[in-house]
């Protein structure tokens, strides 16, 4: 097993123990983003949800890293809003080379966006940025895809507005 995938599996206990946290969907998110963040090249790490069950426009949730302008992003705009659209995690190795991209810093390489599903519904995303170019591999696609699936019900929570525990 290479050193990455490694890295990447010992952060699943500290994930797997902090959604099981009993404390508010958003603080389990917030925890999930702080551990995310410990790792290379994981630079900004955040979380959006939908705006409203069925919505058509993505908000800014638990978030660590720099603060960014794109609190609100409608479906289809930037590489968030194409996830939504798409429903489909979307790795993009060189974001100078995309057109539909929302720059949150200049620093950005690279991007990764993944769907969050609660059930068959969609409710949010994971997008993490990297000053790396070409900063994911499949293993981190298939790590994030699991962080995700193990978030998504504190995404749902948030979504419908209930942030209890
Ligand atoms: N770059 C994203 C916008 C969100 S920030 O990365 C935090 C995009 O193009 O959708």
């Amino acid at each position: 097993m290479n050193d990455r995938l490694l890295l990447l599996r010992g952060t699943m206990p500290g994930i797997g123990m902090a959604v099981a946290e009993a404390c508010s969907h958003r603080e389990r998110l917030r925890r999930i983003c702080s551990i995310l963040s410990e790792i290379p090249g994981y630079d900004w790490v955040g979380f959006y949800t939908v705006d409203r069950p069925g919505g058509n426009r993505l908000v800014l949730g638990p978030f660590s890293g720099a603060p960014t302008e794109h609190v609100s992003i409608e479906f289809g705009r930037g590489i968030c809003g194409r996830a939504a659209e798409t429903m489909q995690t979307i790795m993009v190795g060189d974001v100078g080379a995309e057109s539909n991209y929302l720059s949150c810093s200049p620093d950005v390489r690279s991007e990764i966006v993944v769907p969050v599903f609660f059930g068959c519904e969609f409710v949010g995303e994971l997008d993490i940025d990297s000053h790396r170019p070409d900063g994911f591999s499949p293993d981190d696609r298939r790590f994030l895809e699991w962080v995700a699936e193990i978030a998504a019900p504190s995404v749902a929570g948030l979504v419908r507005g209930d942030d209890g525990g």
